[in-house]
């Protein structure tokens, strides 16, 4: 027999839309989000409140009508940020925060910040204003183990930034190690962290063992399994500091499959499926609504969704797209390597 659960309408609190025919293709797939926090790095960067306000009219044009999700931009930080502009785009609802890509750390990042020193003006500001940064936690050190970027990141980075300035609230975002979930339970007073779908899922493993698996290349790169249970553990604890942020990052197939693929995977279309059956899993059900729909807002200082969806588990699988078009382009859907139940809807 067929189980329903109604809960209040989720948000994503980390989204890659890109832009042009992609964001065309992929934009309605997160359409019934309420909010989603819009990544900046596209190519050139997101870096002024002006182009925020011109790449949010471009995806609310890309939603189809009735859409529910409400786009929450960031800016891109980059050392020649100026701390006015960030706290007038803030103050004028047009970002939510700012995004900290330390350079060279993945995707478009080339930009971002070699010495923190630079931007200690701007995350002054932020503090000032309560306007939260957001951050991808990995050191770009080439002598640093691509596992260990992110441990190293919280000592070397992470640490001595939240210090140097105590009033800033920061995000670490798709925390993938056991080292990461205890550094925001440890300073939950002003942090939260942001767990995505697939890094629920995959541990290291499903990109490496028995053939490459190009599609299962994101970054922070998928852990071991003793840190894949260490998320799956926060997330389902239900408590506060952790919450939905997908990450869901279209590329090309072209680009994925390639000699130098790119990291990222595309989650949007089954990822409330996935968590339902995660959660389902771990006999945590009950907690689901607080990491996808109440967290999320409460570390944002914003009211959850009013409205919300009905989750169905039906008895035999259902399917969703396994790849869809973007221009001339395939791009493929992530998949969790286990039949899904759930599906979700508006209520
Ligand atoms: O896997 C990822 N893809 N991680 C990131 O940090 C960036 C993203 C992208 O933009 O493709
Ligand atoms: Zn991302």
């Amino acid at each position: 027999m067929n189980t329903s659960l109604t809960l209040r309408r989720p948000d994503d609190w980390h989204l890659h839309l890109r832009d042009g025919a992609m964001l065309a293709a992929v934009a309605p797939y997160s359409a019934d989000f309420g909010r989603a926090i819009i990544m900046p790095n596209l190519v050139p960067p997101v870096v002024t409140g002006d182009q925020a306000r011109a790449y949010r009219d471009r995806i609310r044009a890309a939603l189809p009508s009735g859409a529910a999700l409400q786009p929450l931009m960031t800016l891109y930080l980059t050392e020649t940020t100026d701390p006015a502009d960030v706290v007038a785009a803030h103050a004028a609802g047009v970002i939510a925060a700012v995004k900290l890509y330390p350079a060279g750390a993945t995707t478009n990042s080339a930009s971002g910040v070699t010495d923190f020193d630079r931007v200690r003006p701007v995350l002054e500001a932020m503090a000032e204003a309560g306007i939260p940064l957001c951050v991808h936690g990995e050191v770009t050190d080439p002598a640093v183990d691509i596992f260990d970027r992110e441990a190293v990141f919280i000592d070397r980075v992470l640490d001595p930034v939240r210090r140097a300035t105590p009033g800033l609230r920061v995000v670490m975002e798709h925390i993938t190690t056991s080292d990461g979930v205890a550094y925001v339970t440890e300073n939950a007073s002003n942090m939260g962290g942001t767990i995505t779908t697939h890094h629920l899922v995959i541990n290291r493993n499903a990109i490496l063992a028995g053939g490459i698996r190009p599609h299962y290349y994101c970054l922070p790169v998928a852990k071991r399994e003793t840190h894949r249970l260490a998320l799956r553990k926060a997330a389902t604890s239900g408590q506060g500091p952790f919450f939905l942020g997908t990450d869901s990052a279209p590329h090309s197939d072209r680009a994925k499959l390639a000699p130098c693929g790119c990291a990222g995977c595309f989650t949007a279309p089954n990822t409330v499926s996935i968590l339902a059956q995660v959660f389902e899993e771990d006999g945590a059900l009950d907690r689901l609504e607080a990491f996808i729909s109440l967290n999320g807002p409460a570390f944002y200082r914003m009211a959850p969704n009013e409205d919300r969806i009905r989750l169905t588990r039906h008895d035999s699988a259902v399917s969703y797209p396994t790849e869809i078009a973007a221009g001339d382009e395939t791009v493929t859907v992530f998949d969790p390597g286990f039949p899904l139940f759930w599906t979700s809807e508006p209520a």
